[in-house]
Order: C-alpha cells, then sequence, then structure tokens
C-alpha cells in the first residue's frame, strides 16, 4: 500500500486509457521490452486502446516479447476457451507483434514441470517482465494463484477453487466444460517483474480489492502480496473503489 499508485477513472474505458499510457511509456522508452499479459474480461478495453493507438503510429509492437500469465491445463491453444486463443483474438491478430516473440504456458505439455522450468527459463532470458498487467479474480486470485496458505514461487500446474470455475463457465457451454486445472506464472514470478499494473473494474470486486490493498497480506488473498511490490499501479473506477 505505501508504494501503490492509484488512479480512479469514470469506467472501463478510462481505465483502457489509462493502462494504455502506462504501456505506451514503456514501450516507448524500451522497444524490444517485455510486457506481462492477462485474460479476463476486464483487460478488454485496454486491448481495444492499444489496438487503436498502434493504427494511429502511436506505439509500434514489432520488437515487444510478450508473456502471459496463465492458461487453461488441457486446451489447445486453438480450442475457442484457451488463452492463446482469447490473446490472438483480443490483441495479437490485430498489432505488429511477432509470434514467436509471445508466450503463453502450453496447456498440453505432456512433462508440465519442465514446461513450467522453460517458461521461466524464457523471460529470464529475455530480461524479465519490464511491466506485468493483472487482473483480480473475487478470491484474490492474480494469475491462477488461488488463495492458499503460502505463497507459489514460480509457474506451476494449479487446481482451480470452486469459486473460479463457476466465475469462468459463462465463458463455457456448461460448467463441467470448465477446466479443473491451470498453468500459472507463481507470485514470485509476478512479483520478479519491475512494474505492475492492476486493471479492476465492477461493484462485483470492491471488496476483494478493499482486502486485497487495506487488510494483511496474506496468501488467503494471494493479490495482497502487491503491497509489498516497490512498483504497482491500481487503475480501478469507480464502481470498484472501496473507499
Ligand atoms: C481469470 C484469469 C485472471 C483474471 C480473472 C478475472 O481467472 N486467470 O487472470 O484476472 O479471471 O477475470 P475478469 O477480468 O473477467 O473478472
Amino acid at each position: 500500500m505505501i508504494h501503490t499508485k492509484i488512479y480512479v477513472v469514470k469506467n472501463p474505458d478510462e481505465m483502457g486509457v489509462k493502462a494504455a499510457d502506462l504501456f505506451e511509456d514503456v514501450i516507448q522508452s524500451k522497444p524490444a521490452c517485455v510486457i506481462g499479459l492477462a485474460t479476463g474480461s476486464t483487460p478488454l478495453p485496454l486491448y481495444r486502446e492499444l489496438i487503436a493507438r498502434e493504427k494511429a503510429g502511436r506505439i509500434d509492437f514489432t520488437n515487444v516479447r510478450s508473456a502471459n500469465l496463465d492458461e487453461y491445463k488441457g486446451l489447445a491453444p486453438d480450442h475457442p476457451q484457451s488463452y492463446r486463443k482469447f490473446m490472438q483474438d483480443n490483441l495479437f491478430d490485430h498489432i505488429a507483434i511477432k509470434p514467436e516473440n509471445t508466450i503463453v504456458p502450453d496447456g498440453l505439455a505432456e512433462d508440465v514441470a519442465s514446461m513450467c522450468c522453460n517458461y521461466e527459463a524464457q523471460i529470464e532470458k529475455w530480461g524479465g517482465v519490464d511491466l506485468q498487467l493483472l487482473g483480480i479474480g473475487h478470491d484474490g486470485h492474480i494469475g491462477f494463484n488461488e488463495p492458499e496458505d503460502y505463497f507459489p514461487g514460480m509457474t506451476h500446474e494449479v487446481k482451480l477453487t470452486e469459486m473460479t470455475i463457476d466465475a469462468n463457465k459463462r465463458f463455457f457451454d456448461s460448467i463441467d466444460d470448465v477446466p479443473k486445472s491451470a498453468i500459472t506464472m507463481g507470485i514470485g514470478t509476478i512479483m520478479a517483474a519491475k512494474k505492475i499494473v492492476m486493471v479492476v473494474t465492477g461493484a462485483d470486486k470492491k471488496d476483494i480489492l478493499h482486502k486485497t490493498f487495506w487488510g494483511p497480506v496474506t496468501p488467503e488473498v494471494p493479490a495482497s502480496i502487491l503491497q509489498f511490490h516497490p512498483d504497482v499501479t491500481l487503475i480501478c473506477d469507480e464502481a470498484a473503489y472501496p473507499l
């Protein structure tokens, strides 16, 4: 909390504009920067704004590298609900980023442990994440780091909670189709990012946002660890702002 910069904006579109300003700054000062990206409905206005800014000549993604937070276990990259497909449809297919410069954990990996190690190694080889985007789940999860009694360090496999499965069923035909596990960057991977921007919109996120930045730092609210990161920007809309 001591270090967190907070911007309260009117609505999701304004959140998109404000968050895009941060991405524009980082990409302009380091054209081959590494950005950490997130899925979910919250970042969509940001992705639309980034696409518009590249079209307008304000940002150039040609040399940018990106690493996504997470992927469902068992979904192929072209599965309609996979996070790889989400990123292609909502951002990558509309900007100049090179396909080989975008990484998303492999939901089909047979050797999950070595895929996770390689994922971490690739990020490290690129020099680490310059700006990490985060949304938040209703239980305080970031990426797919669910409430636990410890903070998981590196990229790993997780079992999703009932709450997360329930929240994500809206994207699937039925709750039985929602994968029960996922691969996610760990809390340590996320905390290693040089800068973090968290975007939160909607009244349904108000309570968890309060716990995250104004409550105790605890693995029961995984996002609360952000209070200990030296460079976090929170952009939330008025509906989500808890004070
Ligand atoms: C999923 C993702 C998270 C995301 C969360 C919230 O669980 N793994 O990265 O933050 O959903 O999504 P939404 O923005 O749709 O509320």
